[in-house]
């Protein structure tokens, strides 16, 4: 027999989503409201990456809550846990932009370290006193990244005629050593030890997710997909590190999301998982495939353009810089069932589509009008 509403609403799931205003925390929140019938309270200091009206479509859901707070405040967050008493937490606050970390990578420590050190604190302190049934059902997702294991062999310095890109090179497992590079994945890897380390030393029932590259709507254009589409569309340069040569391996963003909340609720206690887009490919294949779908989705071009190509402007490579990331996605499809459902050449024509039909979110997160018009926050 079905559930009355309000039956149902005591019953359900709460999850804390922290970095819910990002790009993957956003769509982590708007599949767990569309998707699932889980309450979802998302912590956010609304950094200049963290964008509310990426929120817009289920903001007035009366499963969704919105709490402005920095991860480094701990009375801050002790209060939000004990208001909410969620379920379960899911760690995605973070700076994010490897570039920025090598501009300045203060902000980096801070809350990707220091942060999650509080964060941990809280939660232990919350979970420890928890009643049993609850107490066992608790759980702490940390998201991370692939960048925590350094890089992999590039097929460029192996007999290319011998190997394609991706042929039979190895890729990264959860069992692979950390070997980050520069300020961003070492503060990741950091805040990884950290959580491992609150297991095992005190019991926190704790999860920890390695992805692979995010692409999608609602990606900052700092990113360089969104960069690309953007810069191409008013005749910018096309900016492209060092040879273009470098390797990511593209997931989908919806894709990691479905992912994310699967391992957050079926995942097993203390297990690590890593999660990639099975898509490997050079960043210049990538801006040359925006290039693409740009002739066809925008002929018209800016005066001067003659094709999107002819943008194309090497500069000088980031220190430092990582040749090549690639997941073996296996442990998550063999213990959870997780596959990708898009393809590169889907996502990508999805994403540009997307970034056509939305120059005003793009325009609004960059000046951050939104925030500051709309919701009187800055
Ligand atoms: N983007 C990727 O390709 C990728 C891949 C693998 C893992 N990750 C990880 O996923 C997580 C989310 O990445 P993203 O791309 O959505 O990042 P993002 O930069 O788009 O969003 C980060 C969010 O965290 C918030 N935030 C930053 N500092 C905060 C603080 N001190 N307190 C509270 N909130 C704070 C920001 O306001 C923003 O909303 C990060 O932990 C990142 O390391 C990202």
């Amino acid at each position: 027999m079905l559930k009355k509403p309000a039956e149902r609403l005591n019953n359900m799931k709460t999850i804390l989503v922290t970095g819910g205003a990002g790009f993957i925390g956003s769509a982590v929140i708007r599949h767990i409201i569309n998707d699932t019938e889980f309450k979802v309270i998302n912590v956010d200091k609304l950094t200049y990456a963290g964008n509310l009206e990426s929120l817009e479509e289920i903001a007035a859901n009366d499963r969704y809550s919105f709490e402005q707070i920095d991860i480094c405040n701990s009375a801050e967050i002790k209060a939000v846990l004990e208001q909410y008493q969620p379920d379960i937490i899911m760690h995605l606050a973070a700076e994010s932009h490897v570039d920025r970390s090598i501009d300045g990578p203060g902000e980096f420590i801070q809350t990707n370290i220091v942060g999650t050190y509080t964060l941990l604190e809280q939660a232990r302190d919350y979970w420890s006193q928890l009643q049993s049934v609850k107490k066992a059902e608790f759980r702490f997702h940390h998201i991370s990244t692939d960048e925590v294991y350094g890089d992999l062999p590039h097929p460029d310095d192996l007999d290319s005629s011998l190997v394609t890109v991706g042929d039979a090179l190895p890729l990264f497992t959860e069992t692979s050593s950390y070997a980050p590079s520069s300020p961003y994945s070492v503060s990741k890897a950091s805040s990884d030890h950290l959580v491992r380390a609150w297991h095992r030393t005190y019991g926190l029932p704790t999860l920890i997710t390695n992805c692979s590259n995010n692409y999608g709507p609602y990606h900052f254009p700092e990113k360089l997909i969104p960069l690309i589409i953007l810069n191409a569309l008013e005749g910018k340069p096309l900016p492209v590190y060092g040879k273009g040569n470098q390797i990511r391996d593209w997931l989908y963003v919806e894709d990691h999301a479905r992912a994310l909340v699967l391992v957050a609720t079926k995942g097993k206690i203390a297990e690590t998982y890593n999660i990639g887009g099975h898509n490997e490919k050079q960043n210049i294949d990538v801006v040359n495939t925006i290039c693409d779908l740009l002739e066809q989705l925008v002929p018209a071009k800016p005066v001067g353009v003659e094709k999107y190509k002819d943008l194309i402007s090497y500069v000088q490579d980031r220190a430092g810089h990582d040749l090549r990331y690639a997941i073996d996605a296996s442990k998550i499809f063999k213990d959870l069932g997780w596959k990708p459902e898009e393809s590169f050449e889907s996502g990508i024509k999805k994403t540009v589509q997307w970034y056509l039909a939305n120059h005003q979110w793009c325009a609004n997160v960059q000046d951050g009008s939104y925030q500051r018009e709309r919701l009187g926050v800055c």
